[in-house]
């Protein structure tokens, strides 16, 4: 097989798209409308990507089997024409390679069937109580001491619970969860640094070791919680090997808390900044929540770029892009395509016509949603009424990065 050139495209303008800028990470939204007017499809030399930021395109591609999430289930490195990761990555590239995100059929049909069923609509509606319990407790504790950095206190601690609660991680350890989380999901930014990388493969070996304790320890003791599933899943003939447990486990374990964080402290800033929405909400909390939450993922979203790889030449709104070459598609602009979404960067929480892709589309589309929207619809509707005047106390700061779109923290008062 001939090796395939990374592509030779002298860069264009990239109309102030600059990941690495925290100017651009505050504000990213006006640079996204310049690129789908001018350069919908257009190849980034300083992070060798291609960037398609219109939502029928990034739409389009997720769907399309000519691309990959990773070239490895097809291609070695080097008959991509691509450099294999240093040896000392080893333990990232593993844990994340047999996860379900990194995998392809036939692997990812066997393990997604076996993983759906915790997710199933009934099993998440039975999880209500649950949630709508671990919310009050944390929402209550802010009201009393008078308000605190709102991600601290309820948007962190409150899916971190949840997911813990799901694989059976006891109480004590569940201070390791979000470290571990931050520290590999550093490898998803642009261009990672070696201490980002360092920091990742780190977390990668602390964290499979803790899976791996975990898994013995339910083996002996099974429990009711999902990794005592996977046991019995596996015992009785379904085939998961032990590193793919462990990897899907890590997955679930930092999916399903990031982006919620994430969703909720952008979700709250965007709706301080748009006083006239949060009182129709607050009006109607009820009446308004599901749409609003609907809107608030799109209106700010807490992932802004997916990658894929092209593993047959495509054509993508009349641009070639060869196989080799990496895709970035950009969910935070897709999400604010006019030719989508009637008057794009207006807050509407009462829009109905909201296909947002922030959950993904295609084989990969997010197996945690409607746990997401359960958690976000609890924890917006207790701090909805038992603070109803919860205001902003300053401005905040964004994490720095760029992929996972993120505040540092929110003070507020109620
Ligand atoms: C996949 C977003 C919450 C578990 C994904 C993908 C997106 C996403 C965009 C697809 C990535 C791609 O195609 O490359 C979100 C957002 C969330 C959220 C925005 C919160 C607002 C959760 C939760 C869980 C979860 C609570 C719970 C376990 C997963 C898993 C996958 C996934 C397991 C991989 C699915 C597969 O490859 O088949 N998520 N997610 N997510 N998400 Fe979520």
């Amino acid at each position: 097989m001939t090796p395939t050139p990374t592509p030779s495209t002298p860069s264009a303008p990239a109309w102030g798209f600059d990941p690495w800028s925290p100017e651009f990470v505050a504000h990213p939204y006006e640079v996204y409308a310049g690129l789908r007017e001018h350069a919908p499809v257009t190849y980034y030399a300083p992070s060798d990507q291609w960037l398609v930021s219109r939502h029928a395109d990034v739409s389009a591609l997720l769907r399309d089997r000519r691309l990959g999430r990773t070239y490895l289930h097809r291609f070695s490195h080097e008959e991509f024409g691509r450099t294999a990761p240093p040896p000392e990555h080893e333990p990232f590239h593993t844990l994340n390679g047999n996860g379900l995100l990194d995998l392809e059929a036939p692997d990812h049909t066997r393990i997604r069937r076996l993983v759906s069923k915790a997710f199933t609509p009934r099993m998440v509606e039975s999880l209500r109580p649950t949630v709508q319990r671990i919310a009050a407790e944390l929402v209550d504790g802010l009201v009393a001491d008078g308000g605190g950095d709102l991600i601290a206190r309820v948007a962190e601690p409150l899916p971190v619970a949840v997911i813990a609660e799901m694989l059976g991680v006891p109480e004590s350890d569940r201070h390791l969860l979000r470290p571990w989380s931050a520290g590999i999901v550093g490898m998803f930014e642009l261009n990672p640094t070696a201490e980002a990388a360092e920091r990742a493969v780190r977390a990668s070996v602390e964290f499979s070791d803790y899976l791996r304790a975990l898994i013995a320890e339910r083996r002996r003791t099974p429990g009711d919680d999902l990794v005592s599933a996977l046991i019995a899943a596996y015992d009785e003939g379904e085939k998961l090997s032990e590193q793919e447990m462990i990897s899907t486990c890590v997955l679930l374990l930092n999916a399903g808390h990031e982006a919620t964080v994430n969703t909720t402290g952008n979700g709250w800033w965007s709706l301080f900044r748009n006083p006239d929405q949060l009182a129709a909400l607050r009006a109607d909390p009820e009446g308004l929540l599901p749409t609003a939450i609907e809107e608030l993922m799109r209106y700010d979203t807490p992932l802004q770029m997916f990658e894929r790889w092209v593993l047959d030449d495509i054509e993508v709104a009349g641009v070639s892009i060869p196989r080799g070459a990496e895709v970035a598609l950009l969910f935070g602009s897709a999400n604010r395509d006019p030719e989508r979404f009637a008057d794009p960067d207006r807050l509407d929480l009462a829009r109905t016509d909201n296909p947002h892709i922030t959950f993904g589309a295609g084989i990969h589309f997010c197996l945690g949603a409607p746990l997401a929207r359960l958690e976000l619809t609890e924890s917006f509707g207790a701090l909805l009424r038992s603070a109803p005047e919860l205001r902003v106390v300053r401005e905040p700061s964004w994490q720095p990065g760029y992929v996972i779109r993120g505040l540092s923290e929110l003070l507020v008062e109620v």
